[in-house]
């Protein structure tokens, strides 16, 4: 059903005249237990929503709305292996990867848990192998480095992973990403990189994306350059991937292919052997503690309340916003160096999945959906774009996520960290009134006119709406938890919205016509096959090259 069909939705818009002149200090003022009633303490982490422009009734009537759109029933459909992606007509089950218990999961009636716990076993095997030089290369050499090579879901989840991971590096290996198909990428890796001591990862579950071969091609060339022979492709090279024929066709063996299967979306499958750099980088039992931690938020996930449950508040927060606000931007803001890519992963998994304009059965949506996810670490962001979410015009409703315990606890770093981190929430929420300014500019030396000329430009309305993740210790379980905590986040906001939150066919006409245009470029002749504007860029470029 369309969200605006739902009774919860004609609520919510009137609840929401009723919220739109309300500041959050007045909402503190009159609760003094609104940071309790307003988080969740969870295993390691702390939840804290109370920053946010919601009162008690707010919450009612969002969840009022995740109940009408059968989240329940939803929730379950997805985690027993319905066929939940429609226009694709396959399942969604990448939490069956990450099941740590005992209970079957079945796929079209047959338990999928054997074959999982058979790629996990061949994933540890090799992760060992490589590790103790059993596995090496051609002149049986251990392996000193390996190189990812995919894009989207087969790079951005494995290398922010790898990112946030380093402190637990096992240092048997380095890792590397090429995922770009400007030269520049590869080159640069290779550079510095010795043939005779590489592996490379093809990773691509449809080992057909044009950025990923042209690039595994360039290595598959720079490999043998070296030296080597066609025979040696299959000891230093490896696939993660759906399709055995077109691995087989590469040059790497069906032994040395990891599958997976087509119920994993690329943006879900860094817990499937597309999570092999990852045991490769931390060891296997690393990646297991990321799997265990997974499971627990999943366990989470379906069984507790919603009033209580960290992803469903999230998602209807986010719908609040989105919907009736009509914020349309969302900043994710995490204060540790290890997640720099954080906000990069996260913009594939909640745009790739929600970024859809027709609802399940293909009729026009008369709501937004999916905002803009974007962000970077603090405390740099605030040296960079905390003026705009400050002072700017707009509102832009923001997740700041740190750890409790530094994993670098070097002198008073942490401390400063955290008081920026608390700081900023503190200041996007409280602002600075009129009053506050004066009392402040007044005890310098400057005149009332002085005062008066500048009250303006210092004044912060304050009123910006936040989540804070605190979070005991960045760790593979915690950073597991993490991951699929915004998984679900996105599929609860898929599901109100009525859109399929796992197929992707907004890129394909851009693949399509690249494709197309290819052959275009380098021609002597003049090209006429596109718009004005596409046909004198392309013939620009050719006169000039
Ligand atoms: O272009 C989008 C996409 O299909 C993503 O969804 C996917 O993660 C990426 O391309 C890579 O696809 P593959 O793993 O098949 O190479």
């Amino acid at each position: 059903m369309l969200m605006s069909k739902t009774e919860s939705y004609g609520k919510l818009k009137e609840h929401f005249n009723s919220m739109n002149n309300v500041h959050l200090r007045e909402l503190f003022a009159d609760d003094v237990n609104r940071f309790e009633r307003f988080s969740v303490i969870w295993e390691q982490f702390l939840f804290d929503y109370s920053k946010n422009l919601v009162t008690n009734e707010t919450l009612r009537l969002l969840l009022g709305l995740a109940h009408e759109s059968n989240l329940s029933e939803k929730i379950e459909a997805q985690f027993k292996g319905e066929k939940i992606n429609n226009t694709e007509n396959r399942a969604v089950l990448h939490t069956a990867l990450r099941n740590r218990g005992n209970e079957e999961v079945y796929f079209e009636g047959k338990d999928i848990m054997p074959g999982i716990r058979k790629v996990l076993e061949q994933m540890e095997q090799f992760t060992q192998d490589v590790h103790n030089g059993k596995f090496c290369s051609y002149t049986n050499i251990r392996f000193t480095d390996v190189v990812n090579i995919g894009i989207g879901g087969s790079d951005l989840g494995p290398k922010m992973v790898c990112n946030a991971l380093k402190k637990y590096s096992s240092g048997k290996v380095n890792i590397h990403f090429v995922s770009n198909v400007d030269a520049t990428d590869i080159e640069e890796t290779l550079r510095k990189l010795n043939p005779e001591t590489t592996l490379f990862i093809i990773a691509s579950k449809t080992f057909t994306t044009w950025e990923t071969l042209t690039n595994a091609n360039t290595a598959k060339a720079w490999f043998l350059k070296s030296g080597a022979s066609t025979a040696d492709i299959a000891k230093h090279f490896v696939a993660l991937s759906t399709n055995h024929k077109a691995c087989n066709q590469f040059g790497i063996p069906s032994e040395n292919m990891f599958e997976f299967w087509d119920w994993v979306g690329g943006r879900y499958s860094l817990w499937s052997a597309i999570g092999l750099p990852i045991s490769l980088y931390v060891g296997f039992e690393n990646f297991e503690k990321l799997l265990a931690g997974a499971y627990k938020m999943d366990s989470h996930f379906r069984n507790t309340p919603f009033e209580r449950n960290i992803p469903v508040l999230m998602a209807v927060i986010g719908i609040w916003y989105m919907n009736f606000w009509g914020f349309d931007s969302h900043a994710v803001i995490p204060y540790d160096q290890y997640l720099e890519r954080f906000s990069e992963f996260l913009q594939q998994l909640d745009m790739e999945s929600n970024g859809k304009r027709v609802s399940r059965d293909g009729k026009m949506l008369d709501y937004s959906t999916g905002p803009v996810i974007w962000g970077t670490i603090g405390t740099n962001s605030q040296h960079s774009f905390f003026q705009l979410l400050h002072q700017g015009t707009g509102t832009i409703p923001a997740d700041f996520i740190a750890f409790a315990q530094s994993l670098n606890p070097t002198d008073e770093h942490h401390n400063i960290l955290m008081s920026n981190f608390f700081a900023q929430t503190e200041a996007m929420m409280m602002g600075k009134n009129a009053d506050e300014v004066k009392l402040e500019l007044s005890s310098g030396n400057m005149t009332e006119s002085e005062i008066e000329k500048l009250l303006s430009h210092k004044l912060f309305p304050g009123n910006k709406p936040t989540n804070t993740l605190l979070i005991d210790k960045l760790t593979p379980e915690t950073l597991g938890m993490l991951i699929a905590m915004y998984e679900h986040k996105v599929f609860v906001q898929g599901v109100i919205w009525d859109v399929n939150s796992y197929d992707q066919w907004g890129v394909e006409l851009g693949k399509q016509l690249a494709k197309s245009i290819y052959p275009e470029l380098n021609h002597k002749i003049k090209i006429k096959s596109h718009d004005g504007s596409t046909n004198g860029l392309i013939n620009y470029y050719n006169s000039i090259r």
